[in-house]
């Protein structure tokens, strides 16, 4: 591993939001993949981690994101389901991010999976910003792909960009009925303070380059200030699902939000009953910008570094729950991590 052990890591950045209001669609444009293609009924059903490198975040930014002007190695997304059903896994991924999205279809507004995701971002002190998406479907929309949210302003009609302020300013007074002070990203001094709304569409990328901007900026602030972290010690994670691989047997995804795994650590995994101790047999990489639900062909790696979402084959693993504390034993007393393991 070449990282500078001082520099900042991966900021994972949960998307939350109301079902069908573009979670999926935002990253899938983001990843330039299609992912939502292969989703059944189009309803998430389980955490999905995507890697953006730092230059393909500036690449899809253009000029709004300097790759010189930043320290972040890129930003983690995780993916949520909006279905009312899936309260726990939306909790599981805005406990785990350092910063979110709250995605808010303009013409729906506030929907209770948006106060319930509030609720959540609220309750773990996240800060945030809101993506107020599908701006392409205000009636005369004149649509300028993957564009700025200023030069695609500019090109439409006072009716049309005052219909698109009317939906914006509900979401505004909509926040502040939640107690968060919110404007337009670009009146927005202070995103700490205040909540920035990006208008946004998912469909035809007008406004993804600011929202990109907007995270990279709010990210670099925050892992600056609140983040000591040592990008080089044992690794701590979350396990966000347990499944069948061909080949590997019963395997953990985890999301590593500190430190770094190895291929031959020892690990210690939240179980059923007791903690289970094992023996890391592969760490599996999902592609830079694939998903790592949806990915069958996977990377074999010796280290990974926080964060990342990866795939860890070991023995064992059968009593392993989703939402289990992982620690990574290296140099330490099995029994001490077992403890820290139990106390989560
Ligand atoms: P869940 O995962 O089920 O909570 O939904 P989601 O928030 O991930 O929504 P998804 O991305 O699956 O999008 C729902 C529908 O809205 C799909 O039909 C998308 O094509 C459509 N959609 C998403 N974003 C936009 C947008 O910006 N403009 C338009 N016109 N349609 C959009
Ligand atoms: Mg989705």
């Amino acid at each position: 591993d070449t990282r500078d052990p001082t520099s900042l890591r991966t900021p994972i950045v949960a998307v939350l939001g109301h079902v069908d209001h573009g979670k999926t669609s935002l990253l899938d444009k983001i990843r330039g993949s299609a992912v939502i293609e292969g989703e059944a009924g189009a309803i998430t059903q389980h955490i999905g981690a995507t890697a953006v490198p730092l230059d393909v975040v500036s690449s899809i930014a253009g000029d709004l994101v300097n790759p010189d002007d930043f320290d972040l190695p890129g930003l983690l997304f995780i993916d949520t389901p909006g279905h009312h059903s899936f309260t726990t896994l939306r909790s599981r991924g805005g406990a785990l991010a350092d910063i979110a999205i709250l995605v808010v279809d303009v013409n729906d507004g506030f929907q209770p999976q948006t106060l319930e995701a509030l609720d959540i971002l609220k309750r773990s002190q996240t800060p945030f910003i809101v993506a107020a998406n599908k701006i392409d479907t205000v009636p005369g929309w004149n649509a300028n792909e993957d564009t700025p949210i200023n030069a695609t302003y500019e090109s439409q009609t006072d009716r049309v960009t005052s219909r698109l302020d009317e939906s914006l300013y509900k979401i505004i007074g909509n926040l502040s009925d939640e107690g968060f002070s919110a404007d337009l990203y670009w009146r927005v001094q202070n995103f700490q303070r205040n909540v920035g709304v990006v208008p946004v569409s998912a469909m035809t990328g007008e406004g993804v380059p600011d929202l990109l901007a907007v995270m990279m900026g709010l990210s670099q602030r925050y892992m600056k200030e609140e983040m000591e972290i040592d990008v080089q010690g044992p690794g701590v994670g979350t396990v966000l699902e347990v499944k069948e691989e061909k080949g590997f047997g019963t395997t953990v995804d985890i999301v590593l939000y500190d430190g770094t795994i190895r291929a031959d650590d020892t690990i210690v995994v939240g179980g059923q009953n007791d903690p289970i101790v094992t023996d890391v047999r592969a760490l599996l990489q999902p592609r830079p910008l694939a998903e790592i639900r949806t990915e069958s062909r996977f990377e074999q790696v010796d280290e990974v570094g926080a964060a990342a979402g990866i795939k860890v084959a070991a023995p064992d693993l059968g009593d392993a729950m989703a939402g289990a504390p992982v620690r990574v034993v290296r140099n330490r007393d099995v029994e001490t991590v077992e403890t820290e393991v139990q106390a989560e």
